[in-house]
């Protein structure tokens, strides 16, 4: 029988445990961990990423503020601006949303971010950092998948885990992260991605699929073997017209067909999606920790 992994009641879950920690600080007057978020420009679903970021921070007590900026806010102006939170001791997080308007460099941007209060774990330092297995702050996502993992006690050491997908939000990190010689991880890792000639290959082989590609209902049953477990990052919008948005939202995987044949999968929505967010509360709790000795 194959089993949902739920990430919606996980996320819940987690979001709990840090609402009752920042309840506690309440009653002892402490002070509040802090997340800003910075907007530039308005593509709608950063837009809507973002206010959901910070209706969260405020459902579980944290403070939080939303910075939007007009789409011709210059890369320097930004960098100010980044520069002036890294000293604000109110906040201790950090997220500049992603992508950014083209005349700005991305990579300048994340570098500008003092990576202690590097929420999204992006940061060369924290991403070094990573990669050589030190205690560090984890991309949201991919620490959301190592948590439903383990709070689903499945197993990964000695398994042969496939990544489809290299970016650096997620197939690299979760690569890295899972093939450290830890407890919760030291799996033999294989990372796919387009220059594959046959992806099949190498998704037959997999004990757990992580498929985060970015195309809708890509990975079919007949590239994976039975009892696989998958992790679908996907989030895509594909047209719908039962729906009244006029759209409906789907993963990287065929959740039809495989749901079929795996043991466990998440499905999109309600698998990793609702975890990336509640790891960013759970980010900005250890920025906070470490910069307040809290
Ligand atoms: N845009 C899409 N995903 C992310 C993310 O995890 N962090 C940031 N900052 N921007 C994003």
């Amino acid at each position: 029988m194959t089993k949902l992994i739920d990430g919606k009641k996980i996320s819940q879950e987690i979001k709990e445990e840090i609402k009752l920690f920042c309840n506690k600080l309440k009653e002892e007057e402490k002070q509040l961990p802090g997340l800003v978020t910075i907007l530039v420009g308005n593509n709608p679903a950063s837009f809507s990423y973002v206010n959901s970021k910070a209706k969260t921070c405020n459902e579980v007590g944290m403070i939080s503020k939303v910075e939007q900026l007009d789409e011709s806010t210059s890369e320097d102006e930004l960098i100010s601006l980044i520069k002036k939170y890294n000293s604000d001791e109110k906040f201790h997080g950090i997220l500049v949303q992603l992508p950014l308007p083209k005349h700005i460099n991305e990579s300048n941007i994340i570098k500008s971010i003092i990576p202690e209060k590097d929420v999204d774990g992006f940061h060369p330092v924290n991403v070094g950092k990573l990669v050589i297995g030190e205690d560090t702050i984890i991309p949201c996502t991919p620490y959301g998948i190592i948590e439903l993992l383990k709070r689903y006690k499945i197993d990964t050491s000695g398994k042969h885990v496939v990544v489809v997908g290299r970016s650096n939000i997620v197939g690299k990190p979760i690569a890295n992260l899972l093939l450290q010689k830890k407890e919760e991880a030291n799996a033999i890792v294989t990372v796919v991605h387009s220059a594959a000639k046959n992806i099949s290959y190498y998704t037959k082989q997999a004990d757990i699929l992580i498929a985060a590609i970015g195309s809708p209902n890509f990975i079919k049953a007949d590239m994976l073997k039975n009892e696989v477990v998958v992790i679908d990052v996907g989030i895509n919008r594909i047209e719908d017209k039962n729906s009244t948005k006029g759209y409906k939202i789907v993963g990287d995987v065929d959740f039809d067909e495989v749901s079929k044949i795996a043991s466990y999968i998440t499905p999109v929505p309600g698998g990793v999606g609702p975890m990336t967010i509640a790891m960013l509360l759970k980010n900005t709790l250890i920025a906070y920790k470490l910069l307040t000795n809290n």
